[in-house]
C-alpha cells in the first residue's frame, strides 16, 4: 500500500506582507547572519528565536576547522534560548543565510536541526512556527516541525 502526505506551508510574498511579530523575528535573523563563525563555507546563517515571554535569542552558524565539531545556527539558536529560559515555551524560530557575495538567501533547517527543534515542541506540548527566508524575498511559514519531519523520531519510542 503506497501512502502519500500533503506538506502545507504558506508562502508569503515579501517580508514586509509578514505578521509584525514574524517580521521583527525575521528582522533579527537577518541581523545576526554578520556574527557568523564561516570562515570554511562563507555561508552564513542567522536565526532568531522567540519564548513564549517575549524574549528573542539569535543564532549563527559556527563552523571549525574539524568540520564535523560545527554546529548550525538553528541548534546555536534553540540551545541557547533553551539555556538561558529553560522553562519557557518556544513559540517560533526565523531562519535566514548571507552568502559569500553577502546577499540574503534561502535557508532550511537541517534534519538534524528539525529533531532537535521537535524534542522542544515535545517537552512544551505546542507547535514551533518555523519562518524561513526563501527565494527572492519571498518567506515560508510552516507551522509546526512534523511539516518538514512528520517522521520525527519521539519518546514514545523509547
Ligand atoms: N547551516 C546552518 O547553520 N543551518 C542549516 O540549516 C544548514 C546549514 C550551516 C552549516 C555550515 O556552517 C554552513 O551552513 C554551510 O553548510
Amino acid at each position: 500500500m503506497i501512502k502519500k502526505i500533503t506538506i502545507e506551508y504558506k508562502l508569503i510574498a515579501s517580508i514586509d506582507l509578514l505578521e509584525e511579530e514574524d517580521k521583527n523575528l525575521l528582522h533579527k535573523a537577518m541581523e545576526a547572519t554578520n556574527n557568523a563563525y564561516s570562515p570554511y563555507s562563507k555561508f552564513n546563517v542567522g536565526c532568531a528565536v522567540l519564548q513564549a515571554d517575549g524574549n528573542i535569542t539569535t543564532g549563527t552558524n559556527q563552523e571549525n576547522i574539524a568540520y564535523p565539531s560545527g554546529l548550525c545556527a538553528e541548534r546555536v539558536a534553540i540551545f541557547s534560548a533553551s539555556s538561558l529560559r529553560p522553562n519557557v515555551p518556544i513559540k517560533s524560530i526565523a531562519i535566514v543565510a548571507k552568502n559569500r557575495h553577502k546577499r540574503f538567501c534561502e535557508a532550511m533547517p537541517c534534519g538534524a536541526c528539525l529533531q532537535v527543534l521537535s524534542e522542544y515542541e515535545q517537552k512544551f506540548k505546542q507547535k514551533i512556527k518555523i519562518v524561513a527566508y526563501s527565494n527572492n524575498g519571498t518567506v515560508l511559514i510552516f507551522d509546526g516541525v512534523n511539516k518538514l519531519l512528520p517522521f520525527a523520531f519521539a519518546s514514545e519510542f523509547v
